[in-house]
């Protein structure tokens, strides 16, 4: 066990920094044995007493410091492990400190580090402090100039935030570049590139007339794989432009993509670093999915240069105010772009399918986590490590708290309070609650007499509330009422609180829809449509535990359509016949809410057959499903959304106690059920959504949806038995002209396929795409998640030459696919033995991903008895083991206490 508990950080003992620092200037020599930095900071103190300057650092050596120019012995500061204080007399005064790091040794990837030929950094959260000594907290914001040195055949590309202010030949074989970032900035937002890369620009013309350049950097030989990226960049401006009114601040813009990388990207002021996963795309290497997450998170770096960038986050408490907001900004981009081109009901069922992708992401990352030991707040009240709150509920659930603020504002009041936020926090680093603030001005403007004070308890609430749904019908006098009830019983770190933690009730827009016995509209007698929703949709907004709405004209006893547009980030609970499930399932005008209809159907069913072992016939499902499948006015994107069955990984998380074998066993029975008894509509599905082999390919909404449908109807036909199906599967895998179909196909046969046509296509795949390593991360990936990799399986997988644990994309692939995506086999001792083996190895040289791997099995406690026992052996083991970093040791002890 550590001896030194990693100390808890409370979001209450916020103090600002005593000092101001208006400009930095950094040099750095760079070279991957040893880097030299010399950082020149002038500061100024901010109050009148004197007050030590306290200085991060981390696997530094500390050459010397100097104040105004004279040097200071040993005693004249104080050098701890992971601190440099100093005593500085004068008001203002400049620091100069020379340090080095070894970017070669930092197998971290925070801070200064290798990849591939060439140097990286990652600053956020905590990782400037692994390249110089410096107050390493977001609200000490300064102007940068920075001096980089290096080797010139090595390192020819020398990159930094802001413009390039000159470049010269240092004539030894050296060279020096420097830049200067004109805006104040804190040190998270620092970076450094050097390399040798192909590069893509292009110039354009900003809404206001600048004219900007922009720069993709790749490794030669990838460049004819960024033109999607350069694509994405300028449609994220011209959107954000168009939607916010907001431009890019900056003479030039640039992306570089790095192989190994610990996040997806990061969006460093003017020089955006890649994870090449998020930047790298052609048709032979790329599928329609990372197509479109390339875009996402493309849009997601580039939005942040606003929120997150030009207002940032006062402390890291605040981090949703920056990634919460951001990725509402994504997915709301994301979504204009499937529904580009498209009016009326085709564009609201083209953004449904962005919206069922990302709650179905939600049910699957945050749902869990607000049930079990890492349970926390929007804003967080205490963390021990801040990289461990990078999680899905700051940035999800963070998303979802944004997006229930333009639901009950209104796009144009959002657009307003947005307005007030830039207004009023320009160039500031903020809080939450500024956020909010801004907002509410808004809000009050269109609502008078009302506020968001009980909205604001989203923020410090962890747990996903339960709203409870009631309806009453009363024929004679024509009147509906609708009672709605919320609880949220304490969660995570609010269990151990003593006294408990008392929650109060939310405010919680629920947006609902009445329809008749035939399904059509019922609008009742004087209620006001939601502007924002599908036809007749109404919103009620909860903000008592309990509250009861009437509505008259209604003659029939209506079915209720509910949470439509998942109006928020909460389970219903409304007890009705499956029947009126079917009815929505078919007929509901809110796309959104008619998927969830069809996925409540086949949860019921799952969860009757594996919890009370009611063998539940599926004909209720067969015959909605066969219905929908014939229904050619729904997009093939949507209808391949409404055929599948809800994932295994949110099916375990319903099971009390959980219950991950019976859960893969009764899904896997009724895939196959679905694939026999549909057998003849998958046979038309997969005929008629064939690409034309003559038209080249096209990530776009319409033919991505097509040859997702069409992988989706092999997958059923595998499943169901028919007898040629193993036959097509080879066929669609050698025919296809484009990495989508391939891997559908892949994907199929990796699931469903018989041993033979399985290996072999594994093998055609390693043999034609070895070279590549973003496609050997999904050949590896494929692999580990299949229902026939055991933990026999993936441990051969991990002794393939092209196995490294060094690189986080390819360790993802192999472990966190087998831990997270193959449920069927990790959950045995064995599975949870393996885990623990790996968290430990990766622990040894990365802990931001050994601690992301640590969460595999957080909600332990609540499995099934034959399996806690065996899970929580695991645990003690990586807990008992002697050297274990802050990262993993703050995860595996909430997840044993
Ligand atoms: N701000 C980045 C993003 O949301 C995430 C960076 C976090 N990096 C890390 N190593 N923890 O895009
Ligand atoms: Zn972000």
């Amino acid at each position: 066990m550590r001896t030194d508990t990693p100390p808890t950080i409370s979001r209450h003992d916020y103090q600002p920094f005593p000092y101001a620092l208006p400009e930095v200037a950094l040099q750095l020599e760079l070279d991957a044995a040893r880097t030299r930095v010399t950082t020149r900071m002038s500061f100024e103190r901010a109050a009148g007493e004197l007050v030590p300057l306290v200085l991060n650092g981390q696997d530094l050596s500390l050459e010397s410091v100097a104040i105004d120019g004279v040097p200071l012995g040993p005693d004249a500061y104080e050098l701890h492990d992971e601190m440099l204080v100093l005593h500085p007399q004068a008001r203002r005064f400049t620091v100069e400190i020379v340090s080095t790091c070894c970017p070669e040794a930092n197998s971290t990837l925070m801070g200064l580090y290798v990849s591939g030929r060439h140097l990286f950094t990652q600053c956020e959260a905590e990782g400037f402090r692994r390249i110089t000594w410096f107050p390493d907290r977001p609200d000490v914001m300064a102007r940068y100039r920075v001096t980089l040195q290096a080797d010139t055949a090595h390192y020819p590309l020398l990159l930094s935030n802001g413009n390039l202010l000159s470049q010269r030949d240092l004539g030894d074989g050296r060279h020096e570049a420097v830049w200067e970032d004109p805006h104040p900035k804190p040190s998270y937002l620092f970076a450094v590139v050097a390399g040798d890369f192909a590069c893509r620009e292009e110039r354009i013309t900003t809404r206001s007339g600048r004219e900007v350049l922009l720069q993709v950097y790749s490794d030669h030989g990838a460049e004819n794989r960024t033109e999607w990226a350069m694509d994405c960049l300028i449609r994220a401006i011209r959107w954000d432009e168009a939607r916010y009114d907001l431009e890019l601040d900056l003479d030039r813009f640039m992306i570089v993509a790095a192989r190994d990388f610990n996040m997806g990207a990061m969006e460093n002021k003017g020089l955006n670093v890649f994870n090449s996963a998020y930047v790298l795309a052609d048709p032979a290497t790329a599928t329609d999915a990372t197509y479109r997450a390339i875009e996402a998170v493309i849009g997601h770096e580039y939005f942040h240069n606003w929120t997150g960038n030009r207002v940032t986050c006062r402390d890291w408490f605040q981090l949703s105010l920056k990634e919460g907001l951001t990725v509402f900004r994504d997915q709301e981009f994301s979504a204009d772009m499937l529904a580009h081109g498209l009016q009326g009901a085709a564009a609201a069922s083209a953004r449904a399918v962005k919206r069922i992708d990302d709650v179905s992401a939600l049910r699957i990352a945050q749902f869990p986590e607000d049930a079990g030991p890492m349970a926390h707040p929007i804003r967080p009240e205490s963390y021990q490590e801040i990289a461990n709150f990078y999680t899905a509920t700051i940035y999800e659930k963070g998303a979802e708290v944004i997006r229930m603020q333009q639901t009950l504002l209104g796009r144009e009041g959002f657009r307003e309070g947005l307005d007030e936020y830039f207004r009023r926090h320009d160039g500031q680093a903020v809080t939450c609650d500024d956020f909010i603030a801004a907002m509410e001005s808004a809000y009050i403007r269109r609502n008078p007499g009302r506020d968001l004070q009980v909205f604001r308890h989203w923020y410090s609430q962890a747990g996903t509330p339960r709203v409870t749904v009631r309806m009453q019908h009363d024929p004679q006098a024509q009147t509906c009422t609708i009672s709605l009830s919320q609880s949220n019983p304490p969660a995570g770190i609010e269990l151990l609180q003593n006294p408990p933690a008392t929650k109060p009730p939310l405010h919680i827009p629920v947006a609902i829809g009445l329809l008749s016995p035939t399904g059509a509209v019922v609008l009742p007698q004087g209620a006001q449509p939601h502007p924002l929703g599908a036809p007749g949709t109404l919103l009620l907004e909860l903000t008592e535990a309990e509250q009861s709405w009437t509505f008259h004209g209604v003659a029939e006893r209506p079915v209720l359509s509910l949470l439509r547009d998942f109006s928020a980030p909460v389970i219903i609970d409304y007890a009705r016949p499956d029947t009126e499930l079917a009815l929505l399932a078919r007929h509901d005008s809110d796309p959104f809410a008619r998927w969830e209809a069809g996925q409540e159907l086949a949860r019921g069913l799952v969860l009757g057959r594996v919890q009370a072992q009611l063998n539940t016939a599926a004909d209720l499902l067969c015959d909605t499903w066969a219905a929908l499948a014939q229904d050619t006015a729904l997009s093939p994107a949507y209808l391949a959304r409404v055929l599948t069955l809800p994932a295994q990984r949110e099916l375990i998380e319903l099971t009390t106690p959980m219950e991950p074998q019976a859960v893969v066993q009764v899904h896997r029975a009724l895939t196959q059920e679905l694939g026999g008894r549909l057998q003849d509509h998958w046979v038309r599905l997969y005929g008629a959504m064939a690409d034309d082999p003559a038209t080249p390919y096209s990530p776009d909404p319409d033919s991505a949806g097509r040859r997702a449908l069409r992988a989706l109807a092999l997958t059923y036909l595998l499943a169901g038995g028919h007898p040629q199906a193993a036959q097509w599967a080879m066929q669609h895998y050698e025919a296809a002209t484009n990495m989508s179909e391939r891997m559908g196909a892949l994907n199929a046969l990796a699931t469903w396929g018989p041993e033979e046509v399985r290996t072999a296509a594994y093998q055609h795949f390693y043999d034609m795409w070895q070279d590549d390593p973003l496609v050997i991360d999904r050949w590896f990936s494929v692999q580990a998640a299949s229902p026939f990799t055991g933990v026999g399986e993936v441990q051969a997988l991990m002794l393939h030459p092209a196995f490294s644990l060094r690189n986080p994309n390819r360790a993802r692939s192999v472990i966190f696919q087998f831990c997270m995506n193959n449920p069927g086999n990790a959950h045995s001792a064995a599975g949870y033995a393996f885990w623990a083996d790996q968290v430990l190895a990766l622990d040894a040289l990365n802990p931001e991903i050994a601690a992301r791997l640590a969460r595999a099995f957080d909600n332990w406690a609540r499995y099934t008895p034959a399996l806690r026992e065996p899970a929580r052996e695991a645990l003690q083991r990586i807990v008992q083991h002697p050297t274990l970093s802050r990262n993993v040791a703050e995860i595996v002890n909430k997840s044993l206490s």
